[in-house]
């Protein structure tokens, strides 16, 4: 796959010899069950149909009202909590540049250029203090709202809509023409309210699960907001879907089977690490993926993400030297833009010019080998996965790899990868807490 490359050779030391091939024969026949759809929740596999049968005429609708987003508002809030906005957030951090430059104010646009809003999460907790910050950074903005949640019934989002729609209403006479939804076909409270508002709406696939939905509007609406390609994002899907077909050189078959053997040798954690920060984000959209999917009867990796070269100087300690029930997967770029060379010093009073004329991203890459090699050597098996670049296609094509890698991971495990009944439990006594009717 060109895209992605999977290294796995200082996982597979920490192995026995022939434990990858003993393995083979039950990756197979997981991966069948997520093609064929014979495995527990295949009533779930609706983010396969997405990419294996596009929706040219939804990207484009989806493209026409991002481009009205652009040309009309200083500031899209995206409203949604886990799945509902986990993989917008990961795309648009990886995709757009660390210092933004503010939108120019309305009066001083130039006709009808488009510019790219400022992008604002809400709903993802129940802090008063955010949203009463929120509000006032708001005051005197051209706000649009996108609010997520396939079920519609979610407290965290719903509350915050509350707030922002109201604030809404009082600050714009077209405030209806300026929420869009995305939710469940039919079902749940955002439906109820478009019988009374006729917000534009996007629909969630029934069949396709909230941490498996962001190629759906759930993500693609806000990333394509953000200026962001998202036919190439959802192009690299589809070509990766279709790489990953076979069970022939699959690294997402390898990937889930290295964890799968760590995890039978008791390894209990994976820490997804980055040494580029606009990748971070992608890690909490990971972590909501394998843990929802896999951490369930029992069973599991613990998915945790650091940031490289800043957690090293904090979890590096416990890493390198700590408990060992850690494994460690690098998500690396093999051409990160950081082209940036040290520049020579005359007087090397900082002792650097050892270091002049190499670029930042050799820097980097040394930093990378460095510490993996550290962590191999303290006991932590590492496998790295390398995208080409952090660009729309390559980016498409990791969340698609990721996506199938955790079915295959989960039928291994002999969960069903699709439910979270486990989300339940604190909602159940939260809201016996609140005294919810019915609770
Ligand atoms: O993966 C999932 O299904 C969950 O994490 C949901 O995305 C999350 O609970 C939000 O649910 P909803 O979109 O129904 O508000």
């Amino acid at each position: 796959m060109d895209m992605i490359q999977l290294e796995t050779q200082h996982a597979l030391s920490f192995l026995n010899d022939g434990a990858r091939d003993d393995i083979r024969p039950a990756v197979e026949a997981a991966h069948r069950q997520v093609l064929e759809g014979t495995g527990p929740g295949s009533e779930f596999l609706g983010w396969r149909d997405l990419v294996t049968d596009p929706n040219d005429a939804l990207l484009e609708d989806i493209q026409a009202t991002a481009t009205e987003i652009r040309e009309r508002a200083d500031v899209l809030v995206c409203i949604g909590i886990g799945g509902s906005y986990l993989g917008a957030k990961a795309v648009i951090d990886a995709l757009t540049p660390y210092i933004k430059t503010p939108p120019p104010p309305a009066d001083e646009r130039e006709g009808d250029k488009l510019h790219t809003p400022e992008i604002l999460f809400a709903g993802h907790h129940m802090s008063g203090a955010y949203v009463r910050e929120l509000l006032d950074y708001l005051d005197g903005k051209s706000v649009y709202l996108n609010v997520i949640s396939k079920s519609g019934t979610t407290l965290e989002p719903a509350l915050s809509f509350r707030f922002l729609r109201q604030w809404l209403e009082t600050n714009f006479d077209d405030a209806d023409d300026r929420i869009i939804i995305t939710t469940d076909p039919k079902s749940g409270a955002l439906n109820e309210l478009r019988k009374a508002h006729p917000y534009k709406k996007y629909e969630i696939p029934r069949d396709v699960g909230g941490r498996f939905s962001v190629l759906t509007p759930v993500g693609l609406l806000p990333i394509a907001a953000a200026g962001i390609d998202i036919r190439s994002l959802f192009y690299g899907a589809v070509s990766a879907c279709k790489e990953l077909k076979s069970a022939e050189q699959n690294p997402a078959l390898d990937y889930a089977a290295l964890r799968y053997l760590l995890h039978e040798e008791n390894f209990a954690i994976e820490t997804l690490a980055v040494f580029e920060p606009r990748l971070r984000s992608i890690g909490g959209w990971w972590q909501q993926l394998f843990g929802e999917s896999e951490g369930k009867e029992g069973n599991g990796l613990f998915p945790a993400t650091v940031q490289y070269s800043t957690d090293l100087h904090s979890l590096g300690q416990y890493v390198q030297d700590g408990q060992r029930f850690l494994i460690e997967t690098f998500l690396q770029v093999a051409d990160d833009g950081g082209d940036l060379a040290v520049p020579h010093s005359e007087d090397n009073l900082d002792g650097l010019n050892y270091l002049s004329g190499k670029t930042m991203q050799e820097i980097n890459r040394k930093a990378f080998e460095g510490t993996r090699n550290a962590h191999v050597d303290g006991g932590v098996p590492v496998m790295t996965l390398t995208m080409a670049s952090v660009a729309p296609e390559p980016l498409g094509a990791l969340l698609y790899f990721f996506e199938h890698a955790v079915a295959v991971s989960g039928y291994l495990l002999d969960v069903n990868p699709f439910d979270q009944p486990g989300v339940e439990a604190y909602k159940s006594e939260m809201f016996s807490l609140l005294r919810k009717p019915g609770s």
